[in-house]
This record gives C-alpha cells, sequence and structure tokens, in this order.
C-alpha cells in the first residue's frame, strides 16, 4: 500500500513529497510561555497523516503497514505579551508564521521490530531546507517515550479527535 515514505537500505528515507496535501490530524502546541521560556518545542507542532492510511485505520483501528505520520514545527508570530502570545482581530493568542523541522514516523512492523514496528526520522529543527535524508533514531532518541506514553500504537492518538479515540 502506498501510503508515504519509502524506507531504503540502511533505514534510510527522504521526507514525502506532498505530505502537507495529506490529512491534517491536529496541531499540539507547547509554547515557550508555558515552559519556563525553554520547550523543547515552542512551535505548533502541526500533523500530518496519509489519507490511505487514515482511511484503512478507520476500517480497521490499526495503522496499515506503512503508514507515514509527518509532524511539522511551525514557529509563531512574535508575542507581544511575556507568554508569547499576541492581540490578533480574533482574540489574544498564538499564530503560525513559519515552518521549522520536520519529525516522522513510518510503520514497518518488521524492519523496526526493535521500536515497537515503528520508525522515527528527524530531518532537522530549524527553518527549511531540511535534510535531504534521515536515518532512523535510535529507541533512546524518540521510540522509548512514545513506548511508554503514547496511546494508539505507538501515537498519541487522544490528541487528534478526527482519530475517534478519545
Ligand atoms: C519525551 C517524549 C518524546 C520523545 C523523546 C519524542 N517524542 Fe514524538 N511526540 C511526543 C508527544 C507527547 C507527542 C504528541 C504531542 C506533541 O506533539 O506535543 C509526539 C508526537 C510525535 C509525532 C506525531 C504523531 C504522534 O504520535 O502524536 C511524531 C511524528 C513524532 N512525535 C516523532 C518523533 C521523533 C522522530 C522523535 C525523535 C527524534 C520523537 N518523536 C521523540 C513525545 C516524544
Amino acid at each position: 500500500m502506498a501510503s508515504g515514505a519509502v524506507i531504503g537500505d540502511g533505514n534510510v528515507t527522504s521526507i514525502p513529497e506532498g505530505f502537507r496535501h495529506w490529512t491534517f490530524l491536529g496541531a499540539p502546541l507547547t509554547p515557550n510561555g508555558l515552559n519556563g521560556g525553554a520547550a523543547g518545542f515552542p512551535e505548533f507542532h502541526h500533523v500530518y497523516i496519509h489519507p490511505d492510511a487514515l482511511a484503512e485505520f478507520e476500517l480497521t483501528g490499526v495503522f496499515p503497514e506503512g503508514t507515514t505520520i509527518v509532524k511539522e514545527l511551525v514557529l509563531m508570530h512574535e508575542g507581544g505579551y511575556e507568554d508569547g502570545s499576541r492581540d490578533e482581530p480574533s482574540g489574544r493568542g498564538f499564530f503560525a508564521k513559519s515552518f521549522n523541522g520536520i519529525d516522522m514516523m513510518v510503520k514497518d512492523s518488521d524492519r523496526f521490530a526493535d521500536t515497537n514496528g515503528w520508525g522515527f526520522f528527524n530531518f532537522g529543527h530549524h527553518e527549511p531546507p531540511y535534510a535531504e535524508t534521515a536515518t532512523a533514531a535510535s529507541a533512546a532518541e524518540c521510540a522509548s517515550c512514545h513506548a511508554d506514553n503514547a496511546t494508539t500504537e505507538m501515537v498519541f492518538g487522544k490528541f487528534y479527535p478526527i482519530l475517534g479515540q478519545n
């Protein structure tokens, strides 16, 4: 099933073309203003899933092999208040501005058996251009925290109402 990234030799892959046209799962936010000024990921986390994978998940409740989920970090417009928020015509809040990094996870139960069946990839935490390729990260870097805390396989499904997990 073509549901996202293609993993090559040595567990190297690249960012799937057109992922911003996939289904938008949601946008968790952990701003500096709520994290002592030093959030690990102070941006919006825009999360996308390949639509074929989502369709199959809706039928079976299981992510199909090859499921690819991309999380793109998105910086906010500078805040006028100490907590980083600002006033806009809709109210005081946080407003997305520009792209700032990509993390990705891909389900392949055989290849990534050591990390609960999902490979984790980081293409840089900075503005584009992102890294052309990434190699699967170690369990300690990524998968262990997902294994300990995620709610839907290795995915934080409870933050994405479209998955219907709450
Ligand atoms: C300390 C815990 C922790 C570590 C380490 C971690 N993550 Fe996550 N990750 C989360 C949490 C919590 C979310 C969902 C909420 C959010 O984005 O703030 C998430 C979300 C994601 C998502 C979106 C899908 C989902 O499960 O919600 C991807 C993709 C992702 N992480 C990839 C990675 C990659 C790649 C690494 C390593 C470079 C990594 N993560 C390391 C905690 C972690």
